[in-house]
């Protein structure tokens, strides 16, 4: 059972990606088997139907390929206008499609996601969640009932990119728990 744990934003200075690096030192602690991806690393154009015509850009097929290998998602989900992010909805919607040599993979039915969010705000990017959580389970997958959301981004992470409040890390750590129980259940 392992976990894929992955930023919508790659932003340098991204808070999401200070987040999923929070989640990411709590699996190790929890004992959880997990792999922390950078986007960044998978470059794709913006989805269009005539660029699939012509075949899955590598990233796609690669990302298809890796999301199929992992039976959850921890997902650090910025939020946009009170919505998801376009490199995350794109990245989520090439993975859905599949050409000859990647329909053997499954990328999201079946899986688990836990949805964090942090914002400068007050509201933490909570209202972007309720998209990313019909995405997701429209293509299948199982949703924690509760996410994790972290108001007041730029107090809220120390220099070195830690959550400085101990509730916060608590409320992490138990998602996270709930998340690896889930996963292990629904992979068994
Ligand atoms: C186009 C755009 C729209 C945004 N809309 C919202 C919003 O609706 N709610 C909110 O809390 N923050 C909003 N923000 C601020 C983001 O939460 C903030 O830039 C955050 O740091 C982005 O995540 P990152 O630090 O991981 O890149 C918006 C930012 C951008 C660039």
């Amino acid at each position: 059972m392992s976990l894929l744990v992955l930023s919508g934003s790659i932003r340098r200075a991204s808070f999401h990606t200070k987040l999923a690096a929070a989640a990411a030192e709590e699996l190790d602690r929890q004992g959880q088997t997990y792999r922390v991806l950078n986007l960044a690393d998978f470059p794709l154009p913006l989805y269009d139907g005539d660029l699939e015509a012509q075949g899955l850009p590598a990233s796609a097929r690669a990302l298809r390929q890796l999301f199929s290998e992992y039976d959850g998602f921890v997902i650090a989900n910025p939020e946009y206008n009170g919505s998801i992010t376009p490199l995350l909805k794109n990245v989520l919607d090439w993975v859905s499609r599949k050409d000859a040599q990647s329909s053997q993979y499954e990328p999201y039915a079946g899986k688990t996601a836990l949805l964090l969010s942090t914002s400068p705000g007050s509201l933490a990017g909570q209202r972007a969640l309720r998209h990313t959580r019909e995405i997701l389970t429209s293509l299948g997958a199982f949703v924690l009932p509760q996410h994790v959301a972290v108001p007041n981004a730029a107090q809220s992470f120390s220099a070195e990119g830690k959550l400085v409040d101990e509730k916060q890390l608590q409320a992490l750590s138990t998602q996270l728990a709930a998340l690896g129980r889930l996963t292990a259940k629904l992979a068994a």
